[in-house]
């Protein structure tokens, strides 16, 4: 069973996809930042529609909770064509490919989240059907076996992944148009907490909504977590106002502190620094120490820290850096090393 935690980038429920999707923004114009992306792709878009033809396939790569999926609504809007949702693991045989394949119309898209994950004979039953839209079915076995060849729609597909570099050669080379998505910066993070604080009709000003965005880890998806959160909070405590000490109230109750960290994350930082001396630390002794798997710290804990340099990854284990001592507030020790600036300071 994974961890819930207030401030994951995953999905953490069934409820959570349901909000999310009232806060989708449907067209580009509304899309709040990943300026270049937009740019980029409000071109092939448009030059796609001037032509009459589907839009080449597309692979967004880039960290979960960024918006990839609300990117292949917004596609499939503008394009003015039908999207079929699936995942890498859901899609376990050819066949359940084929199912979808079959039903899809002229310049509908189809998104494969999590596409890393596509089981191999599945992967490789995909590339004609994006390369030349036809798939080759096998019928019967042994001396009964026939091809078919079936013509497909000219479909786009548009493939999710949080790591481009785990894709197969074959399947990258596919694709016609590639976008990264990079965490937002606060400001524009404050800019989606107030449109989404509109449509949910919470009250809220640029202060409330500023403490939630420093808190959201450069993420739309943890920031609509904690607009929920904080709204719950002030209806019941502040007569619905979100105004910045409310916010800041109702998240230290969630064990949120003013960088997006919470508790599991500062044990983590806590525990390389008071028991490892700032480390380095394996992490297996880590894991052990704070009683979770390995998996969950480097997985759910680890990227957050890294990429805001509260830690460094070494050869010989994890070191906790400069930022983690000024934000656990405790003092430098003589070798600590220096990080650059996180993505927020
Ligand atoms: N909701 C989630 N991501 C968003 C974005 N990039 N722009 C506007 N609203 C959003």
């Amino acid at each position: 069973m994974p961890r819930e935690r207030l401030v994951s980038p995953e999905l953490i429920s069934k409820d959570e996809e349901s909000f999310n999707r009232t806060l989708r923004p449907p067209t580009l114009e509304e899309y709040i930042g990943q300026k270049q992306v937009v740019e980029k792709l409000s071109i092939a878009l448009e030059a796609a529609k001037k032509r009459g033809e589907a839009l080449d396939h597309v692979l967004l790569f880039g960290p979960p909770g960024l918006g990839k999926t609300t990117l292949a609504y917004i596609i499939a809007h503008i394009m003015g064509s039908k999207i079929t949702t699936t995942s890498g693991p859901a899609l376990e045989r050819p066949a359940d490919l084929m199912g979808i394949l079959a039903n899809l119309g002229e310049r509908d898209v189809l998104f494969i989240d999590e596409i890393h994950r596509l089981p191999v004979n599945v992967e490789e039953f995909l590339y004609p059907a994006m390369e030349d839209f036809k798939v080759d079915i096998v019928l019967d076995k042994g001396m009964y076996a026939r091809t078919i060849n079936y013509t497909l729609k000219k479909f786009t597909l548009v493939g999710a992944t949080t790591r481009a570099g785990s894709l197969s050669g074959p399947l990258r080379n596919r694709f016609g148009l590639f976008y990264h998505l990079d965490f937002y910066r606060a400001e524009e993070l404050k800019e989606i907490v107030l449109r989404s604080a509109r449509i949910l009709e919470a009250k809220i000003g640029p202060e409330g909504a500023m403490e939630i965005a420093h808190r959201a880890r450069g993420t739309p998806r943890i920031a609509n977590r904690l607009l929920r959160r904080v709204r719950d909070y002030a209806e019941v405590r502040a007569g619905g106002e979100i105004s910045a000490e409310t916010t800041r109230a109702a998240l230290r109750l969630e064990g949120v502190d003013d960088r997006g960290l919470d508790d599991l994350d500062r044990r983590f930082l806590s525990a390389i620094v008071d028991l490892y001396h700032g480390g380095p630390v394996g992490i297996e002794a880590l894991a052990a120490t704070l009683n979770e798997e390995v998996d969950t710290l480097v997985d759910m804990v680890e990227p957050f820290l890294l990429q805001q340099g509260f830690i460094s990854r070494t050869k010989s284990g994890r070191k906790a850096n400069e930022p983690a001592y000024r934000h656990l507030k405790l003092p430098l020790p003589k070798q600590a090393t220096p990080a650059a600036p996180g993505l927020f300071d």
